[in-house]
């Protein structure tokens, strides 16, 4: 407890009210200075949602990358570090890396770069907050990520929740001979909103990406999971046979 003396009345605060007020302050600091890359829907989205989110176990996309950058996020509960892990644990991070799907703001791609020593990342996004080729390592491409795109140069596709991109990303790279690495979610629900199942989404990518990977010669899908930082959805990749 703190106590301080407020007009003529002393107040006593707790080092969680005061941590609280401050993680708050960072939030509303980052949006104060991003507000033009959020539609209006979003802001009211984030601004009812900030408060309740800063110890959930799974956080929406669009408040963990909030989260994320200003330092919100513990490592246990960072979804983008676990990604990092299985990434790091299955292919070369020193590659050159392409994500689809980075979001407003490019945490994982942040990550990326943050860790690499040699090789490139380059993200794709219509929503990425900048384009900015000036770093040659670190590639911000603020357009849609489709098959004409060039990948001749990548060695690796990924994509954390990518959505409606997840089925693009896994024939990209397999008719392509690049490895991939892909965090499921609840889908590409935007199109098919009145009958939509996510579960039928999440098998048929799990069959697309077992099919491609046996028709193209890339070795045998690998599944995998991030349950342990709350998130119920399967990450899969493909493992290639010596
Ligand atoms: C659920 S968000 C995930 C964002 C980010 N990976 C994260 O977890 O913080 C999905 C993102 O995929 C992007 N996306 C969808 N289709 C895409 C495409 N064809 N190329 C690039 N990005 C795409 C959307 O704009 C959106 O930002």
């Amino acid at each position: 407890m703190v106590e301080f003396k407020l007009g003529d009345e002393m107040q006593k605060v707790s080092y969680n009210d005061i941590q609280n007020i401050d993680d708050d302050y960072r939030v509303i600091e980052f949006l104060k200075s991003h507000l033009s890359n959020y539609t209006e829907r979003e802001m009211i989205y984030i601004m009812n949602n900030y408060k309740l989110h800063h110890h959930a176990i799974f956080v929406p996309d669009i408040l963990r990358q909030i989260y994320d950058e200003v330092g919100l996020l513990a490592d246990d509960k960072n979804l983008y570090l676990g990604f990092m892990k299985i990434l790091e644990d299955n292919f070369n991070l020193d590659s050159n890396i392409v994500e689809i799907g980075g979001g407003i703001i490019p945490s994982l791609a942040k990550h990326i770069h943050l860790k690499q020593k040699n090789g490139t990342i380059t993200v794709y996004d219509p929503r990425l907050y900048k384009n900015d080729s000036s770093d040659k390592k670190f590639i911000l491409k603020k357009e849609k990520f489709t098959e004409n795109t060039d990948i001749f140069r990548t060695d690796i596709l990924v994509g954390f929740m990518p959505c409606q991109a997840t089925e693009i990303l896994i024939k990209t790279a397999c008719r392509n001979k690049k490895d991939f690495l892909v965090a499921l979610c609840e889908g590409g629900h935007q199109e098919f909103e009145d009958f939509y199942d996510d579960t039928l989404w999440e098998e048929q990518m799990i069959d697309l990406a077992k099919r491609e990977i046996a028709e193209n010669g890339m070795g045998v899908l690998e599944k995998t999971n991030l349950e342990s930082y709350g998130d119920p959805y399967p990450i899969i990749y493909n493992k290639r046979i010596n």
